[in-house]
């Protein structure tokens, strides 16, 4: 089944990646059924979750127009794809054209077959609000040259940025994928890229420091197509959650609010032995853990790091603050935290706040 060999082949063993794959009919059409919705899905949450709003898009390593086609939804009518195969691009023309035809609007679509890494795949001379890369970065190179390589082709899409436009990064949640887009993440803070998204924290990835076998991915339940939940099954696939790694940057001369060495080792345990918690907006890393104390816990993410913050499983309080109901992503403020030797406990005086995306940025 060419749904499995796809799925092996790209995040299995990754015998694919890179190879060519769209240019088999086999492979397009399992991806087309199969892996475009979830693309779009993904592509859908990230515009929820950071608030982007582009109406022009270059989409590098298109393939069948997956992340295109969520953004013509979602108000962009400039589209520029780009990938190595044709057929691709071809599939992704006709369907952006068709979409459009039935919300009755107006697109510009642009292809271009290209290598990502040839500096031909740039378009001259025009402007787009977002460059986005989906699934498409983990598949260039393999050796340790690969994150100059990568950086390398992001620096030359952020050229054809028009002021004030960022880059969207969709790549999957397997963790050395997610640890090479976090890599890749921290080299670009480190020359003074702005994180807009879903960080709260502009500094290096606590997750990165924490240990080989960390990382930070996003997972959420969505609405499974019924073609995708029938393929799903049939090929033994569990596609309940979709999960991804993703960030969105801007190339902003502005240099981050948190310094680099900001987030030291002693902060990837908690905040800083100094008892500076650092005040703002703490995005929820974690899916809810119950240790064996009954104590519930979720790791968190903000201007001090990465750090766990538990409330006792029957404590009232916590209760009513909604403290049981978050969930991975969601963005909190927390006032009057008890200070516990390794982060945050909920206290009697604690205050518990959810935000809506996007309120870190005003
Ligand atoms: C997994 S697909 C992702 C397609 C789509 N962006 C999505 O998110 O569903 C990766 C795409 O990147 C393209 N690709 C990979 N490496 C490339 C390269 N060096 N140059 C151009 N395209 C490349 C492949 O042809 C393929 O269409």
């Amino acid at each position: 089944m060419a749904l499995l060999a796809l799925q092996r082949g790209l995040t299995g063993d990754r015998a694919l990646a890179g190879s060519g794959y769209m240019d088999d009919p086999d492979y397009l059409a399992a991806y087309l059924e199969y892996y475009r919705a979830v693309s779009m899905a993904q592509v859908g949450r990230i515009v929820d979750l950071s608030g982007i709003a582009p109406r022009s898009v270059l989409d590098l390593g298109a393939g069948p127009g997956s992340v295109s086609l969520e953004l013509l939804g979602r108000g962009v009518r400039r589209f520029f794809l780009v990938d190595s195969s044709r057929a691709a691009l071809d599939a992704a023309t006709a369907s952006i054209r068709e979409s459009a035809g039935r919300l009755g609007v107006q697109v510009d679509i642009e292809t271009r077959v290209a290598d990502l890494e040839s500096p031909d795949a740039i378009p001259e001379g025009r402007r787009f609000d977002l460059a986005a890369f989906g699934h498409c970065l983990n598949e260039i190179g393999k050796g340790d040259d690969r994150f100059s390589r990568r950086r390398d082709v992001v620096d030359r899409a952020a050229r054809a940025l028009a002021p004030g436009g960022s880059v969207m990064l969709l790549e999957p949640a397997t963790l050395a994928a997610s640890r090479d887009a976090l890599a890749l993440r921290d080299a670009l803070v480190s020359d003074g890229w702005r994180v807009e998204a879903p960080c709260t924290l502009c500094g290096l990835c606590p997750a990165l420091a924490a240990g080989p076998n960390h990382t930070c991915h996003d997972e959420a339940a969505w609405e499974v197509p019924t073609g995708v939940r029938r393929l799903a099954e049939a090929a033994g696939l569990d596609r309940e959650l979709i999960k991804m790694t993703w960030y969105v940057v801007s190339a902003s001369s502005r240099r981050v609010s948190a310094s680099l060495d900001h987030v030291s080792a002693s902060s990837n345990h908690g905040p800083t032995a100094s008892g500076d918690f650092g005040e703002g907006y703490y995005r929820v890393v974690s899916a809810p853990m119950l240790n064996k104390g009954g104590r519930v816990r979720y790791l968190l993410c903000g201007p001090s790091g990465r750090f766990p913050f538990s409330a006792r499983q029957d404590d009232a309080a916590a209760r009513s603050a909604g403290f049981f109901e978050l969930g991975r992503y969601d963005l909190i403020t927390v006032d009057k935290p008890e200070r516990r030797e390794n982060g945050w406990g909920f206290g009697p005086g604690t205050r518990l706040r959810r935000l809506p995306p996007g309120a870190e940025r005003g």
